[in-house]
């Protein structure tokens, strides 16, 4: 850890001196980090100023996501979806964050039943009657980013796809019941994992939640496989996704040869995910996106 002098300005830019303010906060993070464990780099903890960037930024995304679950129906094509999507965010002035991001062709992420994510809207691919799928949304705006998703039932649903995707949503409460500043993102995944694994399911390992804010992806990658005390330590000030893919099968996965993009359940078993993005606090998490 780099520290400024005690009279020096402090790293989080409030202007004060050190030893003013966030001095004893990172003494306390050394007491951690003597125990082996993962300390976030200064430039992943957000200021106050920051926060409210990503709120804005935030109010367009779930402002996006409003907009589908109240269009969202049997007969729409996924294009559909993106081309809402893309309106609702352009009229609000934000961007769509996944077009163009590492050459992903469309503006939102649309994945039914066995896709697990990074599903490509396509305006031949019709929702119909008993699907489950994710629409996953991120936006940039005035330079923060936001990104959230949620799961839409299509019509008649079978029990035990709605089951996992309650179960889905369940998993990210009992994340963020467990986001507490001074313990570990194992501490909080592995919580998850528990309940995922009672229920019969099976989290993807590949691919997890992430720092975000003044990037689209940032430190920490957050997991759901790892074990309690592993992982990065949560303080005040970080902000990240809990959005994990769940599948009701084995968790191996595969991604689509010819898009390079779209990921599937090996064993073509149903899939979902709900993601939120939160800061952590004094004594938790506050929403910024869900
Ligand atoms: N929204 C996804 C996430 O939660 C990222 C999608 S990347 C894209 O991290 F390029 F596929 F959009
Ligand atoms: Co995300």
């Amino acid at each position: 850890m780099k520290r400024p002098g005690r009279n020096e300005p402090c790293w989080c830019g409030c202007g004060r001196k050190y030893k003013a303010c966030h001095s004893a906060f990172d003494d306390k993070m050394l007491t951690f980090g003597d125990k082996g464990i993962l300390l976030p780099d200064h430039d992943i903890i957000k200021t106050p100023e920051q926060i409210e960037g990503m709120k804005k930024s935030a109010a367009i995304n779930m402002a996006a996501l409003d907009y589908v679950a109240e269009h969202i129906k049997a007969g729409i094509s996924t294009q559909d979806i993106d081309d809402w999507v893309s309106k609702v965010t352009l009229d609000m002035g934000g961007h769509c964050a996944p077009l163009g991001y590492e050459g992903f062709p469309k503006s939102v992420c649309t994945s039914i039943n066995d896709v697990v994510c990074h599903g490509i809207p396509s305006k031949d691919e019709i929702l119909k009657d008993g699907d489950i799928i994710n629409v996953d949304v991120s936006t940039y705006y005035e330079g923060y980013y936001s990104d959230s998703s949620r799961m839409f039932l299509i019509g008649e649903v079978s029990a035990e796809a709605k089951k996992l995707v309650d179960d889905v949503k369940r998993c990210v409460e009992i994340g963020l019941e467990n986001v507490k500043p001074w313990t570990t993102l194992g501490d909080m995944g592995s919580k998850i994992n528990e309940f995922a694994m009672s229920c019969g399911y099976e989290i993807v390992r590949e691919i997890g939640g992430h720092g975000i804010g003044l990037e689209f992806h940032e430190d920490p990658y957050v997991s759901y496989v790892t074990k309690a005390g592993e992982e990065m330590l949560m303080v005040p000030g970080m902000c990240f996704t809990i959005e994990p893919m769940v599948n009701m099968g084995k968790h191996d996965i595969y991604i689509d040869d010819d898009n390079g993009w779209t990921v599937y359940t090996e064993d073509g078993t149903l899939s979902a995910q709900w993601e939120v993005q939160i800061v952590v606090t004094e004594d938790g998490y506050e929403m910024i996106c869900w």
